[in-house]
């Protein structure tokens, strides 16, 4: 089984929660692109949902598989949003946002009633920090924040995209931000939040419910039990 078996399998074992009348957050990435292909074929076949995006490109593959899709803004509640992760970990704390959709994909993850992860078994981790947060920031503030969260212990550097500063659907910034596995990651999401000019991260810790996580083929699923 390679690593896409695996996304896919998990994608499609989440896909099982979604029935008919549901207002579904699509996350954004690789294996919800998975999550997104399957939900068109059951969509063809008579499933009626609606679905908001956690990204631009999400919204673009989405609308191509035939799903109907709203804006974020004509919506306050969700029944289920279902999201990629870099890192999660036993107790579902989690860091998102490689895909630069971490701000629009908390709104989403807060907005639903229940969010579910979906992962291959490489995303598995026993400490969050062996990879980047992600903080979207407003651009004028880049180097005051840069320089807050090298105070708070962490390296940053600016994301890059085609040889440009990369920018997200909102046309911000991100800096991706080293902070190693010794984090106290409630402390730092507390940190991060309160710098001003700082948009988002990607510390998500308390918004997932339960992840399906497969690995080699056999899907594990995790509940949030505290
Ligand atoms: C995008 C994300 C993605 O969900 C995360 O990066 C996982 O992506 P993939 O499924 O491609 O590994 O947070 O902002």
């Amino acid at each position: 089984m390679s690593r896409d078996d695996d996304k896919r399998l998990a994608a499609e074992a989440a896909a099982a929660e979604i029935v008919s009348g549901m207002i579904v957050g699509l996350g954004t990435g690789s294996t919800a692109a998975w999550l997104i292909a399957h939900l068109g074929e059951r969509v063809a076949a008579g499933l009626d949902i609606t679905a908001v995006a956690t990204s631009r490109a999400t919204e673009r593959v989405a609308r191509a598989a035939g799903i109907r899709v709203v804006a974020l803004d004509d919506l306050s509640d969700i029944d289920l949003a279902i999201d990629g992760v870099d890192e999660i970990d036993g107790d579902l704390r989690a860091i998102k946002g490689a895909g630069g959709a971490m701000l629009r994909e908390k709104i989403v993850a807060s907005a639903a009633r229940r969010m579910i992860a979906i992962a291959d078994g490489s995303k598995r981790v026993e400490r969050l920090g062996a990879a980047p947060v992600p903080v979207e920031v407003l651009p004028l503030a880049r180097g005051f924040v840069a320089a807050r969260i090298e105070s708070l212990g962490g390296a940053a550097t600016l994301r890059r995209h085609d040889d440009r500063s990369y920018r997200t659907d909102q046309d911000n910034v991100v800096l991706d931000c080293a902070f190693g596995t010794e984090i106290d990651s409630v402390a730092l999401a507390g940190q991060l939040a309160a710098i001003p000019g700082v948009l988002g991260h990607g510390l998500f810790l308390r918004e997932i419910d339960s992840a399906y996580i497969a690995s080699d083929g056999v899907i594990t699923r995790l509940d949030r039990t505290r």
